[in-house]
């Protein structure tokens, strides 16, 4: 018994309280919380309940949006979110990338870059990163890189700058890969490892919420990856997203969505080139 504690935390958020919220995050981020998630959403916001010692949803939710509060609204954020992402996640992706995109790049310019735009905890710039350096390594003509990963989390945000991952997080990826770009933590009982700095010090992070008017980027990429993010919102805010995204798409630029999303009957100005894969025209 001893390894349990009281808690007095209300168990359950009411509907008013819920729909406060699931509407303050869809106006604010785009994120569609249908009734059906609603606890899920209980069950992440109560971490917070917990470290700020607060005892009912209600009382949480009025702390939230009383003014000034705009820490907590970032720590709500970081936790309603979904962060789940993988190294080599629909790794067709990063075949097409190795096999078309940099050959076709290589030919008309020595840089890429490259935006990894809803990149969670950096696994997948880590990966565009691997690819485009394994591309280097096998070609006479080396592109110079540069990979950007993009988040609202700030929390996924240092965790893709530290680059620290559990040992499970790389268990499916090829062993070449994890002995060439991974550092294994001197305390061997602690099941880490990290990105080694010649990778890092191509990859730069930094927070954007899709949802804001303008984004503040001074460049244009070759390639955007935006994948399995906006699922989460309604179609009309995927197609707003896409077109301001494609605004720092070059002409000729790839953009690559997640399997599971579509961007039918939008009439972006892009062209199919594979499911999933489009260029800017
Ligand atoms: C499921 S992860 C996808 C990660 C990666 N792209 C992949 O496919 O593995 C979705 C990410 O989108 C981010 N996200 C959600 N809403 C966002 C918004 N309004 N602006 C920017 N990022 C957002 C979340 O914080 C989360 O890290």
């Amino acid at each position: 018994m001893e390894n349990f504690e009281r808690t007095n935390i209300e168990q359950k958020i009411n509907n008013s309280d819920f729909l406060r919220i699931a509407n303050f995050v869809e106006e604010t981020y785009g994120l569609k919380i249908p009734d059906f998630k609603k606890y899920l959403i209980q069950s992440r916001l109560y971490k917070r309940l917990k470290a700020l010692g607060i005892n009912s949803y209600g009382e949480y939710i009025d702390y939230l949006f009383a003014p000034g509060n705009s820490q907590e609204i970032q720590n709500m954020i970081d936790v309603v979110t979904t962060h789940k992402t993988d190294f080599y996640r629909e790794n067709d992706h990063f075949e097409f990338l190795n096999d078309v995109i940099l050959p076709e790049h290589s030919k008309l310019s020595n840089n890429i870059d490259i935006w990894s735009a809803g990149c969670s905890s950096g696994e997948e710039p880590y990966t565009l990163a691997f690819t485009v350096n394994e591309f280097n390594d096998k070609n006479i003509s080396k592109l110079n890189y540069r990979i950007y990963g993009s988040d609202v989390s700030l929390t996924s945000i240092q965790e893709a700058q530290n680059a620290v991952y559990s040992m499970n997080k790389i268990a499916g990826i090829p062993l070449y890969i994890k002995k060439k770009y991974f550092l294994k933590n001197k305390d061997s009982e602690k099941n880490l490892v990290k990105i080694i700095p010649e990778i890092r010090k191509n990859v730069h992070f930094f927070k954007l919420n899709f949802l804001d008017k303008e984004y503040n980027l001074d460049k244009e990429f070759d390639l955007i990856m935006c994948r399995n993010t906006l699922i989460y919102f309604s179609r009309e805010t995927q197609e707003i997203v896409l077109r301001k995204l494609l605004k720092f798409l070059k002409k000729g630029g790839y953009l690559l969505i997640g399997h599971s999303e579509s961007i039918f009957s939008m009439n972006l100005p892009v062209k199919l080139v594979k499911t999933t894969i489009f260029k800017k025209i």
